[in-house]
């Protein structure tokens, strides 16, 4: 963010927990500007953000080992707020004086999973939440503890495992929590949370998506002058947001171009048109490459060459598109904050490429472009949130992923017009009941996939060979992990029905039952 518009904000300094993104959802749902900086980042982000309250992670290091990380000594000297959870209780105790030692050498060993605390005493942590002598669920992951407690600190509440559950100095305002408040296991943890940013921190809890959007405006006006930017569509909810957000601050300087490849949903392209011409009357280069991408993809069946084709032909044409239009100073782009989001590694090594991500990489450089990213700093949801406060229709907000790649993923094997033109169909009434039986927003990810295998059936009195189609739904909060959706199987075989009849090149339907890992959501 922009020094002059900085909003009130509550740092996270990240220890490498596998859930600090979840701390920073729940400071902004309670209406509190919050982001995650690297504990070795936290400095600047510190100086850049002026925050009024920190949140230290958790992390699966341990504060006795001399490597582990620690939290920048002008963290504790700005006099502001700290909470600490998990490890971020045992650094910050550490580091102001008391000990912590390994779970091994206590010889009490952990507390994982669902625990219960006692309340022993109020504190400004707990107001209206939580009194004295009552028992609590919360969530518990640790092997080290807390042994003896840094001066100005008292016990607030205490578990079987961790006499020092919570700590408290109210004159310093610093908290430490042994148990995770911002998992959904700790039941009153986002509560805990909001009186930290609200009542400990003092602020206001008035951070809205209507702010962000003036905020952003002013913002991208700054940053863009009278330059001119262009935006590549997708098709998805992101690029289009971004879009719209930059056109609402610099108008006609932005010039979008949709690359329709020809492996998009049923109804897609048209909606996409409709929506920006129509809608918003935004300038919008349409480009039709179907044949460009479908002659391209003739015969291959490798899945990763597929990718990597894709992404290539996308940046050839879209820089082609560029030039028509007089070329632009500015690339724009949908990118959102779990993809910015520093990881923090303690086990170092460069982490294996499961499946090459197509997105416009590499463009900015090759054609001297800054980028623009409004959404940097947003979540999914919050995007979709912004999204209707833009005005953009309900079902395009709520609408699915879709990968970049889009159906040539979905058809293992070689691609065809043929195949796409049957996905299309078998997907589109896949949807269409699940949007009837009312289950589309509970689903991360529902679509079809064509399969490049054939099997016997029989329709009527004859023998039918045709292809199977698989279907895919999945819940997850992000992409990373993923659990399968459970259909009624009532359901699935109303919808199997239907595709088997109404899909001319379809004979049999199948159910995909792998979460994720060890399966990826798409099938290539
Ligand atoms: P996987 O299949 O890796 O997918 O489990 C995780 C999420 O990412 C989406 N996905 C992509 N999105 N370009 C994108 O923009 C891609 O190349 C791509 N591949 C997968 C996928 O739909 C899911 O939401």
């Amino acid at each position: 963010m922009d020094p002059e518009h900085l909003p009130d904000s509550i740092l996270i300094v990240d220890f490498g927990s596998q859930v600090t993104q979840l701390i920073a959802r729940r400071v902004r749902e309670a209406g509190v500007y919050s982001e995650i900086a690297p504990f070795s980042a936290a400095e600047a982000a510190f100086e850049r953000m002026r925050p009024k309250g920190i949140i230290f992670s958790g992390s699966p290091a341990s504060v006795p080992d001399d490597d582990s990380p620690r939290a920048p000594q002008c963290l504790f000297d700005s006099g502001l707020p700290i909470l600490g959870i998990c490890y971020g209780q045992q650094v910050m105790t550490h580091q102001l004086g008391g000990e912590v030692r390994p779970g091994h050498e206590t010889g009490e060993g952990g507390e994982f999973g669902r625990a219960f605390l006692t309340v022993s005493k109020s504190c400004a942590l707990f107001d209206g939440l939580w009194e004295e002598g009552e028992r609590h669920q919360v969530w518990m992951s640790h092997g080290d503890k807390v042994t003896r407690f840094a001066d100005g600190f008292e016990i607030v509440a205490t578990s079987d495992g961790a006499p020092f559950a919570v700590i408290a100095d109210e004159e310093r305002k610093y908290y430490g929590t042994q148990f995770h408040p911002e998992v959904v296991h700790t039941p009153d943890g986002a509560k805990l949370i909001a009186n930290f940013a609200r009542h400990v921190c003092g602020l206001e809890g008035d951070w809205t998506m209507a702010e962000f959007r003036a905020t952003k405006i002013a913002e991208i006006r700054e940053q863009v002058g009278d330059g001119k930017v262009i935006c590549g569509l997708s098709g998805g909810v992101d690029s289009a947001v971004a879009a719209v957000l930059i056109h609402e601050a610099i108008g006609e300087q932005l010039t979008c171009v949709f690359v329709d490849h020809g492996l998009l949903r049923q109804g897609e392209a048209e909606q996409v048109v409709s929506l920006f011409k129509g809608h918003y009357n935004i300038p919008l280069v349409h480009v039709d490459v179907e044949e460009q991408f479908l002659g391209g993809l003739a015969g291959e069946t490798d899945p990763e060459r597929k990718r990597k084709f894709i992404g290539k032909t996308f940046i050839d044409v879209f820089e082609e598109e560029a030039r028509k239009i007089g070329g632009a100073d500015f690339l724009a782009q949908g990118t959102l904050y779990p993809d910015v989001i520093e990881s923090v590694s303690f086990t170092g090594g460069p982490s294996v490429t499961i499946k090459s991500h197509h997105n416009v990489g590499g463009l900015p450089e090759r054609m001297n472009m800054k980028l623009v990213e409004p959404l940097r700093e947003l979540f999914k949801d919050e995007v979709r949130e912004l999204g209707r406060e833009l005005g953009l229709p309900d079902a395009f907000v709520g609408r699915h992923p879709f990968p970049g790649p889009g159906l040539a993923i979905r058809i293992p094997g070689e691609v065809t017009k043929e195949r796409c033109d049957i996905l299309r169909m078998a997907d589109a009434i896949y949807l269409e009941e699940i949007r009837r039986a009312g289950l589309y927003d509970a689903i991360w990810q529902a679509f079809a996939v064509l399969l490049p295998v054939k099997t016997v059936g029989v329709m009527g009195d004859g023998r039918t060979y045709d292809s199977v189609c698989g279907l895919r739904a999945v819940t997850s909060t992000d992409g990373m992990t993923a659990d399968v959706y459970p259909f009624d199987a009532s359901f699935l075989s109303a919808v199997a029905t239907r595709i088997v009849n109404e899909v001319k090149g379809i004979n049999r339907v199948v159910y995909d039952y792998t979460s994720k890992p060890p399966g990826t959501i798409e099938w290539e």
